[in-house]
């Protein structure tokens, strides 16, 4: 574990935003809120996990209880409904422009509760404490808001940053493993796009990752994953690039789409798959998207082979799925055709791997490519 703060600042749009990582991060919350006090929205499973984290967040808190909205985390949080029940809530606690709100959750709390902070009022302060390793590494990150409608992912949202991020590994020693796999599907996306190293390193890591992630039952904790790996390590370099990336590019006209390795075929599998009885999860789902893309990029000879089946290694090992039964080549168009990703003068925009480390932006993808790289090729 770190025992050091990583601090990253960004200027996202004239905005600033600050990643901290380290022991107590809660301590810094003074920081990023000025009068009036904040109202707090967070996860009741981490509110029920971890009470003596909430205790230290909310350590100069008073009337603690009627500030804090507890919600339930989970994709289902993401809908106009439960935005209009926040709204509702702010509204009973006469929150005003220059008040704040301090989400603690994972990355679905955040996206809703950052959609909710930045419309209430026209905008008011957001700070986020992520407590899962998807949300340390990607989604608190950048300032993404989202919500989910129409039946599609994260159609509606909006670009605005929290103005403090604070991040604490000591959470994630609670999280199942389908949440761990979740996060390290981003964890290593992250790498594979800015850190060849820390993907080195991931990749070496594969034994012990199989043995705590490969086989757990899936909504059971993982004893011991916390101290058998360097988690605040992995999170601050994972962090570092994704800071770099959005502080380039705040609104994804270039370089920030790299991020969407792997989710352009992932998200539509993962929309897809909850009309069935075998719903992937959003890690499970971008994990074979990066998968096939990493075929499609060896087969075209734009990366070196070796490295795609590295890929491909690392996710199995973390108990990740690489393949997916291929729907009708129809029903696949159809589903692309509703991601949000396609845009209306280009098409499709595809993320390629060039090697691990750099990658190719809009690049273009047949669907029979995805076909063909979708269900279990031979891998040697
Ligand atoms: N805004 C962005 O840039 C961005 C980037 C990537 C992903 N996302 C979004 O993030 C969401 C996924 O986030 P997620 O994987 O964190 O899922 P999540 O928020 O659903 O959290 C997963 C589960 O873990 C629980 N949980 C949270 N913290 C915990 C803890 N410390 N201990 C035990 N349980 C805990 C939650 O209650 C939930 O059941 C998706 O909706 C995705 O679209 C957003």
């Amino acid at each position: 574990m770190r025992d050091e703060s990583l601090i990253l600042e960004m200027m996202l749009d004239h905005t600033p935003s600050t990643f901290v990582l380290g022991p107590l991060a809660g301590l810094e919350l003074s920081r990023f809120v000025p009068n009036p006090p904040p109202v707090y929205i967070l996860d009741q499973l981490v509110a029920e996990m971890h009470p003596a984290w909430l205790e230290q967040i909310q350590n100069n808190c008073t009337n603690c209880e009627q500030r804090t909205l507890l919600v339930q985390g989970g994709e289902q949080f993401k809908s106009l409904n439960q935005l209009e029940k926040i709204y509702q809530w702010l509204s009973e606690q006469a929150l005003t422009r220059d008040g704040t709100i301090v989400a603690i959750g994972g990355g679905t709390v955040l996206d809703l509760v950052g959609l909710a902070a930045s419309t209430w009022r026209r905008g008011v302060n957001f700070v986020s404490i992520p407590t899962t390793l998807l949300a340390m590494v990607d989604a608190s990150i950048g300032g993404k808001t989202a919500l989910n409608t129409a039946g599609i992912k994260n159609p509606v949202g909006s670009f605005y940053p929290a103005r403090g991020i604070l991040a604490d590994v000591g959470f994630l020693g609670t999280l199942t493993c389908s949440d761990w796999r979740n996060g390290m599907a981003e964890l290593v996306k992250t790498a594979a796009i800015g850190d060849a190293v820390l993907f080195a390193e991931l990749h070496a890591a594969r034994k012990k990752l199989n043995k705590t992630l490969g086989h757990s039952e899936a909504d059971q904790p993982v004893p011991g994953i916390l101290g058998a790996l360097p988690w605040g390590d992995w999170v601050g370099r994972a962090a570092t690039v994704k800071v770099n990336l959005v502080n380039r590019d705040f609104k994804e006209k270039g370089p920030r789409k790299a991020l969407n390795l792997g989710h352009t075929l992932g998200h539509v599998l993962e929309a897809h798959s909850h009309q069935s009885d075998k719903p992937l999860s959003h890690g499970q789902a971008v994990a074979i998207g990066m998968a096939v893309v990493f075929r499609i990029a060896a087969e075209r000879n734009l990366c070196p082979v070796p490295q795609a089946l590295e890929m491909i290694q690392l996710l199995e090992a973390c108990g990740l799925p690489v393949t997916w039964p291929a729907p009708p080549v129809d029903l696949l168009e159809t589903l692309l055709a509703g991601d949000k990703i396609v845009s209306a003068r280009s098409g499709l925009s595809w993320v390629l791997p060039e090697r691990i480390g750099k990658i190719k932006v809009d690049a273009k993808v047949q669907p029979a490519e995805l076909l063909r790289w979708l269900e279990a090729p031979e891998e040697g």
